[in-house]
């Protein structure tokens, strides 16, 4: 029998789970602090949403495949996620739960036997490359496998992707925006191998970036990617991409690799797969020198088809945030086959000290245009769209022009 522990916690309830977790404010001496890293266990309320739509692309996945699945967990926390699989995915026959942290471990074992789960989850006190490789023996790997560090899940790539079957889903949760939004690149070139860019669609960069991380671990492997599901919210990425096993696959997902070239001048964007060894190109549209990206991921972060089956998924369950989780799939839904690298209206309206209009209506005279538009889960400020930066700018000033 686990004991509940000495220091000072409180039960929290998601989806239908409840659990035992630190009582932050215990932990956290002044307003500064970031409290889920002072507590003696990690707990980010602010992650529910994130676990919330872990839970719908299990459940997902586990339709598609039709089976009992097996789900490792390595960098668990108090547990709840685990758990949460355990407990609301139907179909999950098992759950591998581990942390490095004793007080981790401790309270994941209460939470496990509160939720009368020591029949499904085993918990290790290990650390989480050690813990995924004594799982890489065929016969004992894991249908998902599942990411969320406190910073970067580059470190443990290796080491995830020999732990998971053949087809098997991996999940990621980056938290280490500074670097992948280009605040750090060369810890960024460090940790996934590309360049990054403070553009303003950075979040998607940093999924692409994420992708082309693991799409060259795995190959590494024979084993191939595709990116099933992604999203972007506050201060984290999310990306779910299933690994398949053969050499032909690994070749064919290395094929999805390239590079962004951006010009800061005039917002123009484009993507490239030549490599850009030597020098890069002009601007297009203003011959300016072009910044670049990568390499990186420049394949699809949104399976049209997982989104919709999520979507059908999601409201099957209920959740305290349903409707974030709704918007988010309904627009990842619709977004899914649009063009990469959205613009943000309010970026390119500051370059050219024009008010804000409402997203909307630019993407209405657009359309009017003829340009397809779409509306983005990564920045509510966002469009995808096939028409250049040139048109967009050009709309934006003619929105301002017909109000005098
Ligand atoms: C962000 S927290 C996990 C949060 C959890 N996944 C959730 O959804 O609530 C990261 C956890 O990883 C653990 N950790 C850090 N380095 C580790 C390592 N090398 N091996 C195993 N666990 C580790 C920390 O103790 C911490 O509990
Ligand atoms: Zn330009």
């Amino acid at each position: 029998m686990t004991r509940k522990p000495a220091y000072p916690t409180r039960l929290i309830r998601e989806g239908n789970t409840e659990v035992l977790v630190p009582q932050l404010e215990a932990f956290q001496k002044e307003s500064s602090e970031y409290a889920p890293s002072k507590a003696p266990v990690f707990y980010n309320p602010v992650m529910e949403l994130n676990r919330d739509i872990a839970v719908i692309a299990l459940q997902a996945y586990q339709t598609i495949l039709h089976r009992e699945i097996s789900v490792c967990e390595p960098l668990t926390g108090c547990g709840i996620r685990g758990i949460r699989y355990a407990k609301e995915v139907k179909g999950v026959k098992n759950v591998v739960i581990g942390d490095i942290n004793e007080n981790a471990i401790q309270l994941a074992k209460y939470n496990v036997q509160k939720n009368r789960l020591l029949h499904k989850i085993q918990v290790a006190h290990e650390n989480a490359g050690t813990l995924l490789t004594s799982y890489s023996a065929p016969h004992m790997r894991f249908d998902v496998v599942d990411i969320d560090p406190f910073g970067s899940p580059a470190p443990y790539l290796d080491s995830a992707v020999c732990a998971l079957r053949d087809g098997g889903l991996m999940a990621l949760t980056a938290t280490d925006m500074a670097q992948l939004c280009g605040v750090h690149p060369r810890a960024c070139f460090r940790k996934y191998g590309g360049k990054p860019l403070r553009a303003e669609y950075c979040h998607e960069l940093a999924v692409r970036l994420l992708a082309g991380c693991l799409a060259v671990i795995a190959a590494r492997h024979d084993i191939g990617i595709t990116v099933l599901f992604s999203h972007s919210i506050a201060h984290y990425v999310r990306l779910y991409a299933v690994c398949r096993y053969g050499a032909k696959k690994a070749d064919e997902s290395l094929k999805n690799l390239g590079f962004v070239q951006h010009c800061f001048r005039c917002f123009h964007r484009e993507t490239t797969k030549k490599p850009l060894l030597k020098h890069l190109g002009k601007c297009s549209e203003c011959s300016s020198k072009l910044d670049f990206a990568g390499p990186l991921w420049l394949g699809k972060i949104l399976d049209r088809r997982f989104c919709a089956l999520m979507d059908a998924e999601a409201q099957k369950k209920q959740f305290r945030l349903s409707v974030k989780i709704d918007r988010i799939l309904t627009l990842a839904k619709a977004e899914a086959d649009a063009p990469a690298l959205y613009y943000v209206i309010d970026k390119l309206c500051g370059a050219l000290n024009l008010p804000v209009p409402p997203v909307k209506k630019v993407a209405e005279a657009l359309k009017l245009q003829g340009y397809n538009v779409y509306f983005t889960s990564f920045n509510s400020r966002g469009i995808r769209t096939d028409a250049p930066a040139m048109k967009v700018k050009e709309v934006l000033r003619a929105l301002e022009n017909a109000k005098r």
